[in-house]
């Protein structure tokens, strides 16, 4: 398996195994949802196993609820959980603040709820994701169906206003309808090309009406885990103001994660 990864599936998997050592036993944990996070699910459940790891996960997609009763993991909702030791996610941009651009995968809004009832949030991701002003990602915002279009163009208008650089915006598409969330929602993803506030803008969108949650993740997350394609991370703390590098050995043989379809 890990022959045919690409330097950028390295990089996510690196990022993942070396954000697992976070987890203790006895934790709650949030499970984020994407392409990294499914890495990590894996990861866990290796851990859960192999080595008698005992956590409770809580899923933030049903993606990823499948993914970890698969491994292992026992899952349970939030409300279950009342209030979760630690949330690992990916990202899709990540700024020097660890401000975050969430929502390529279309699960930002439980993303957030779940990071925000946690003690503290990792992201993990590849180096690629990191820039200097959060924007070329397009920013995902979940808005209800009732209204949509209405809704778009009060957006675009409230774009104006904004310290931003663009302000187009598009119906996320799934075939020829358009993506739904697992809260029955849609998304706009917004084209910024550059936030040059992302907590003001973050504020003035969840008070359309409408609009149900941004994807700006905006002192939210505490630490992030990057990975590169060449078994390297670095694990950045923001709190702490620590930088720690650290190298992960891919494993020689490993078909643990062959049937990984995220
Ligand atoms: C899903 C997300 C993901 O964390 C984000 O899109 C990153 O995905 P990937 O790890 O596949 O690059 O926010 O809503």
């Amino acid at each position: 398996m890990t022959e045919e990864m690409s330097p950028i599936d390295k990089a996510k998997f690196v990022a993942a195994k070396r954000a697992a050592d976070f987890v203790e036993d006895g934790m709650r944990v949030g499970l984020g949802t994407g392409s990294t996070a499914a890495w990590l699910v894996r990861c866990l459940g290796e851990q859960v196993r192999d080595h008698g790891l005992r956590i409770r996960g809580v899923p933030t997609s049903t993606r990823t609820a499948e993914l970890a009763r698969a491994v292992g993991i026992e899952v349970i909702t939030l409300d279950e959980a009342k209030w979760l030791d630690l949330t690992i996610d990916g990202a899709d941009e990540f700024d020097g603040d660890l401000n975050l651009i969430k929502g390529g995968g279309g699960a930002l809004l439980q993303e957030k709820i779940v990071a925000t009832a946690s003690d503290q949030m990792i992201v993990i991701a590849d180096i690629g994701k990191e820039v200097e002003h959060l924007g070329a990602f397009p920013l995902p915002i979940e808005v209800i169906p009732f209204g949509l279009q209405t809704t778009q163009a009060l957006v675009e208008e409230t774009l104006i206003s904004m310290d931003v650089l663009g302000r187009d915006s598009t119906l996320r598409m799934n075939g020829d309808q358009a993506f739904v969330t697992d809260e029955g929602n849609h998304i706009l993803d917004l084209h910024l090309k550059r936030i040059g506030n992302p907590r003001q803008l973050a504020l003035v969108l969840n008070q359309m009406p409408g609009v149900v949650e941004n994807g700006l993740f905006v002192d939210i997350c505490d630490k992030v885990v990057i990975g590169f394609g060449d078994g390297r991370v670095e694990v950045r703390d923001i709190n702490e103001g620590t930088v720690a590098q650290d190298r992960i050995d891919f494993p020689e043989a490993d078909n643990l994660f062959s049937d990984l379809a995220d």
